[in-house]
């Protein structure tokens, strides 16, 4: 009987933490019950895990949603279940690769077109510790996708945003920032040695960082913005992790993992206070840790990287040259591709260099 009392122990005091650290990491729910009925909302990466539950959460709440995503196939099912679930029946698919500039800038042109407000941008989408892949357009697919593409298609929405004020705009951040670093002199790894655990606490301290700045430059204008670490919660993202790729772990190590931390619709909670709470109301600029507001990492607070950092943005997504090219469209010797690209449009744009 004696041999049995370690091990048995031993259980049941792994089981008691992993309960009390489950408590302690969920956060609880959003204590809002506001609605939001024919708020205009988009939600980027919203086919599974936290997107896609903050998207079934606000369609529930009398949102109209628009689901960006990059797999039209898992979209359309995704949004389909939603609308079974909420009957709520303006809830739509739309393609959305953010690793494509391309791709971006017809998702935000559809939606300039169609919709005649957008009240809630939540930039959801995101990859994870990916080999290193690049993207469309050559940016490493991490700072590609996770800050690149959300800046570029923040910037194309403001416009809407600041028309439909007071609005806002949500960055899924996460607390890996704290041991990001932002190299200024090689941000899309071609020089150095690829570190993809380093290339997304780089990519996520980018989204504090675009949030700081965002907010400042639209200071007055009834358009927020807020970044939010939403918890440790189990949905795809670690897909490109050890976690997922070994027999042992997926069988073993993912179920314990799974006990500890909380599942997609908790995880979905802290975005949707940021989205509909009373609370929030004027509330910009800020980090939050599930729901509550908390200093970030000092290199988030770097005000002179933010602007750097929003500047070089501008640049690689073609924003500046957009501004100084949009009057005469014949493409100029020695043009950048993005320039190209964005010399296609005809209207003047709002882009970085005009905020
Ligand atoms: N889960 C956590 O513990 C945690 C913690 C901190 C922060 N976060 C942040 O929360 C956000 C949501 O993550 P999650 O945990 O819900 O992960 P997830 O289950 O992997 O969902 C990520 C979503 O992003 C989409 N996506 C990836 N690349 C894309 C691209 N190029 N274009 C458009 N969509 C793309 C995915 O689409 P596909 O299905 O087609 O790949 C998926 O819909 C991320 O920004 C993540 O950094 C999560």
């Amino acid at each position: 009987m004696s041999r049995y009392i370690l091990p048995v122990s031993v259980f049941g005091t792994i089981f008691g933490s992993a309960v009390l650290l489950k408590n302690y990491v969920t956060g609880g729910r959003c204590p809002s019950k506001a609605t939001i009925d024919g708020k205009t909302v988009v939600v980027t990466g919203a086919n599974t895990g936290i997107g896609k539950e903050t998207a079934r959460e606000l369609a529930k709440r009398g949102a109209w949603v628009i689901m960006g995503c990059r797999d039209m196939e898992k979209c359309e099912a995704a949004a389909k279940e939603i609308r079974g679930k909420t009957l709520n029946h303006h809830v739509c698919a739309r393609h959305l690769d953010l690793a494509s500039m391309k791709s971006i800038r017809e998702f935000a042109e559809r939606i300039k077109k169609e919709e005649q407000h957008v009240d809630i941008l939540i930039n959801n989408a995101g990859v994870m510790r990916c080999p290193a892949w690049k993207t469309e357009d050559g940016f490493d697919m991490q700072f590609g996708v996770n800050h690149l593409g959300h800046f570029l298609l923040t910037n194309l929405l403001l416009d809407k945003l600041k028309e439909s004020a007071p609005s806002r705009v949500i960055n899924l951040a996460s607390l890996a920032h704290i041991v990001g670093k932002i190299d200024f002199e090689d941000l899309n790894w071609e020089k150095k040695k690829f570190d993809t655990k380093q290339a997304y606490c780089q990519s996520k301290l980018a989204n504090v960082l675009f949030t700081r700045e965002l907010a400042k430059r639209l200071q007055g204008t009834g358009v927020t913005v807020n970044a939010v670490h939403p918890g440790v919660v189990a949905t795809e993202l670690g897909r490109h992790t050890g976690l997922h790729q070994s027999p042992f772990s997926s069988s073993v190590l993912s179920p314990v993992f799974s006990i500890l931390v909380k599942n997609p619709e908790l995880g979905a909670q802290p975005v949707v206070y940021l989205a509909v709470s009373e609370d929030m109301e004027g509330v910009t600029g800020q980090y939050y840790d599930v729901m509550t507001e908390k200093e970030p990492a000092p290199q988030a607070l770097d005000e002179e990287a933010a602007r750097r950092l929003w500047e070089v943005s501008s640049q690689l997504v073609g924003l500046e040259e957009e501004g100084r090219y949009s009057k005469s469209r014949t493409p100029v010797e020695g043009e950048s591709k993005a320039a190209q690209t964005l010399g296609r449009r005809s209207e003047p744009v709002v882009g970085a260099v005009e905020l």
